[in-house]
């Protein structure tokens, strides 16, 4: 389904971005599997996409910062081809505190490094989309962004300002053939969720309809849907992963 494109996913050395690194791959699609810190776990994500006689290369990229971005696009085009989707998926940390013990330092980090992440890579790669004529990108937001949890007021802060961009993106694109939506899943189990407590992952698959935690090969397959032709009239939507839990 994705025979002959080039996917960027940032973030995916790990977690939602590793596993949708090799879904679109075991599709078809050459995948850069960005990474920042996990450079060993990158490049098993690349093994992994191989052997399964798919093509990826693991790329190094602080998704923060523009420079490392562009750098990272230009190789991308000269070993796999010019990026024709991109995944924003980079998980820009934050601390869980109640507002009243946040630090603007710690707020001003997140909102700068998720949305800066987020414009310096549609910023490298849209160019060429336009230049092309067609394009895709899809936005991992969370569905902390319309429901909030306490704690985690700057996150949904950020990933709030990340779906208005996106939609904002949609409405300016949309005549270059460049589609731009929003996937956001709930509580899935990935190392940013390992420090819940089992308990609370239990009651939070309780409350659940579909009965369970996310797994980050849930996210991966409406990735895939929202990347492939057939959901090519959709553009500016937002699509939760919640098992339910979320029905905006
Ligand atoms: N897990 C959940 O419950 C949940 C729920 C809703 C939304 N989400 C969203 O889903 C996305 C993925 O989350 P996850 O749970 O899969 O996270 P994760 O398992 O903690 O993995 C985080 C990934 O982001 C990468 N990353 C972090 N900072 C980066 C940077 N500055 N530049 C490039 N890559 C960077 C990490 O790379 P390195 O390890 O190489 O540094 C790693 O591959 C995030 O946007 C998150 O907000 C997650």
């Amino acid at each position: 389904m994705l025979q002959d494109r080039v996917v960027v996913v940032t973030g995916a050395s790990r977690g939602i971005g590793a596993a949708t690194a090799k879904l679109l791959a075991a599709h078809g699609a050459a995948v850069v599997v960005n990474y920042h810190g996990s450079e060993a776990a990158a490049h098993q994500v690349v093994a992994a996409i191989e052997a399964a006689g798919g093509r990826a290369v693991a790329l190094r990229a602080d998704v923060r910062d523009r420079a490392q971005v562009e750098a990272m696009v230009k190789r991308a085009a000269g070993e796999l081809g010019p990026v024709d989707t991109l995944v924003l998926n980079a998980s820009i940390q934050f601390p869980i505190v109640p507002f009243v013990d946040y630090e603007w330092a710690d707020f001003e980090a997140k909102l700068v490094g998720e949305l800066g992440a987020a414009f310096h890579c549609v910023k490298a790669v849209v160019p060429g989309m336009i230049e092309r004529g067609s394009g895709c990108i899809i936005a991992v937001s969370s569905g902390l962004s319309r429901h909030p949890g306490p704690g985690f007021c700057a996150h949904s802060t950020a990933k709030s300002g990340l779906d208005a961009f996106a939609k904002s993106l949609a409405l300016e694109l949309g005549r270059h053939g460049i589609r731009v939506n929003v996937v956001a899943p709930g509580l899935t189990i990935t190392d940013a969720t390992a420090f819940m407590p089992e308990e609370h992952k239990q009651a939070m698959a309780r409350m659940t309809p579909l009965g369970r935690n996310a797994l980050p090969e849930d996210v991966a397959g409406v990735v895939l849907a929202m990347a492939v032709d057939a959901t090519a009239f959709v553009t500016g939507a937002y699509v939760p992963v919640s098992g339910g839990t979320l029905m905006p």
